[in-house]
């Protein structure tokens, strides 16, 4: 798919920035992530998004996605699905190395460290491409600074849509300043809900029934653990209800607390 754009550096689409696609890589049929190159001026927190698209008649067609790099890396990162009638994914899905991407300047979210008050635990949890927040947060330097340990849960339909965070895991584990950071203090717990794998089930119910605790080693708690939570709608209001049952209060950029939730991006 070729984009037409106007020439002149830096590349802009009606006022928006067109960043170069360095690499597309097609996870599943209904996953895909690519890498752009990050203008020097960009600049973002790790777990935040950014309005990212393509040329569309009159105005540029845009939605919100998380960037899954961290914040020290020189190319943006983006995990995404493939909606077939999608407006902006159908379109998407089919880009291609030189290829351009929209995207506004500007990042936002609450996703963040800011958001979340001091604590010994950080719990990533997250469903299909929600964990693109994370893949950013999980190879930022700061999470293990602020916090002991760290847990991340993915939970997806299928087997094969969990490979985007094994395979993060294993990267991590293999880079030679990634590993002493994290210096195994990062578990990932993957699990599917509708085909057979080594963990089945959601997460809210690992935590209602124990096997979260069993897993990885502590309850969910206020006293010790902070969270941040990101997929559908219905996935994020019982995550909530359960940080919220177990004593946690929301926080959000303005008053950091012990939870934060954000909606993963849908079409
Ligand atoms: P399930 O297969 O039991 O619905 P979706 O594609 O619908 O967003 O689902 C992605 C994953 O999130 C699926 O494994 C799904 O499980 C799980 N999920 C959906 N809704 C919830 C929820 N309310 N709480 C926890 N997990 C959920």
């Amino acid at each position: 798919m070729n984009v037409e754009l106007n020439v002149e550096t830096p590349k802009t689409y009606r006022g928006v920035d067109a960043l170069r696609v360095l690499s597309v890589r097609h996870w599943t049929d209904y996953t895909f992530s690519f890498t752009c190159e990050r203008p020097a001026s960009f600049r973002f927190r790790s777990g935040e998004f950014a309005m990212i698209g393509l040329p569309n008649g009159d105005k540029p067609l845009l939605r919100a996605y998380s960037i899954a790099s961290p914040n020290w890396h020189e190319e943006l990162e983006f995990y995404s699905i493939k909606v077939a009638d999608g407006p902006l994914t159908s379109r998407l899905q089919n880009l291609a190395v030189g290829d351009h991407i929209l995207i506004r300047p500007k990042p936002v979210g609450t996703l963040v460290h800011d958001a979340l008050i001091a604590g010994k635990r950080l719990v990533l949890f997250s469903t299909g491409t929600g964990i693109a927040p994370f893949a950013s947060i999980i190879r930022d330097p700061e999470t293990y600074e602020k916090f002991e340990t760290v847990v991340l849960t993915h939970t997806c339909r299928e087997v094969a849509e969990l490979d985007y965070g094994k395979h993060l895991f294993a990267e991590i584990q293999q880079d030679e300043l990634l590993s002493e950071m994290v210096d195994g203090r990062l578990q990932l717990i993957s699990t599917t809900t509708r085909e057979n794998s080594e963990h089945m089930g959601r997460m809210t119910d690992w935590l209602r029934d124990g096997r979260f605790e069993a897993a990885t080693g502590a309850a969910l708690g206020a006293a010790d653990d902070r969270v941040m939570i990101c997929g559908s709608m219905a996935m994020l209001q019982d995550h909530k209800a359960i940080c919220e049952a177990r004593g946690m209060d929301e926080g959000s950029n303005s008053t950091p607390g012990a939870f934060v939730i954000e909606k993963a991006f849908v079409d």
